[in-house]
């Protein structure tokens, strides 16, 4: 496993089930409300999003966040800044957040301290992948891909050093 070649973790196969459940599961918990709000954030959600939002059978529209760590060397420092926001707002509305990964939870934790106090209907969140023994924060999440071991990963939208995010799979770096 070098730093060029990533090693599969997931394939896409087992990819394309688990979104498919994911979406049937999202798709019935918000049967009855009117509209579902996705917020991906950028970068890492791209091609997750693109795939669980149109395999939804309920009305859903779509908006995106970017944020960054304020350390780009090391992203897992725990600091984040917000770099470009949702266009619209959300109060009142039903608001799903996207993400491909979950390690420290400082993330998320952050996003959500960012959305509650802009009053949406409900806000509940759909992570792709988890690093569990790397959790730091007690964050919720609603709907969950994988649970993976403490590995760096890369490909369907995630990168390391921004390469790799178009892999069909999951894949796993040495980043040393
Ligand atoms: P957290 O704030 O520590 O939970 O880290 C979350 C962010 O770090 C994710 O949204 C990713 O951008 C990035 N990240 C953490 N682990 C990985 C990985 O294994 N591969 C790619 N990006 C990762
Ligand atoms: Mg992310």
């Amino acid at each position: 496993m070098g730093p060029g070649e990533p090693e599969v973790l997931i394939s896409e196969e087992e990819i394309g089930r688990r979104v498919v459940e994911l979406a049937r599961q999202v798709s019935a918990d918000y049967e009855t409300v009117e509209e579902l709000l996705l917020v991906g954030v950028l970068k890492g959600c791209f091609i997750f999003l693109a795939d669980l939002s149109r395999l939804l059978t309920i009305p859903r529209r779509v908006d995106f966040m970017a944020l960054a760590a304020y350390d780009q060397e090391s992203a897992t420092s725990g600091a984040v800044r917000l770099i470009m926001d949702l266009r619209t707002s959300i109060e009142g509305k039903h608001v799903l957040v996207v993400e491909d990964i979950v390690d420290t939870g400082n993330t998320l934790e952050y996003l959500m301290e960012n959305l509650l106090p802009r009053r949406p209907a409900s806000l509940a969140t759909c992570v792709l992948l988890r690093k569990k023994e790397r959790l730091e924060k007690d964050v919720r999440i609603d709907y969950l891909g994988f649970d993976i071991p403490d590995l760096w990963v890369v490909g369907y939208g995630l990168d390391y050093k921004d390469r790799h995010r178009t892999l069909p799979f999951i894949g796993a770096v040495k980043t040393v």
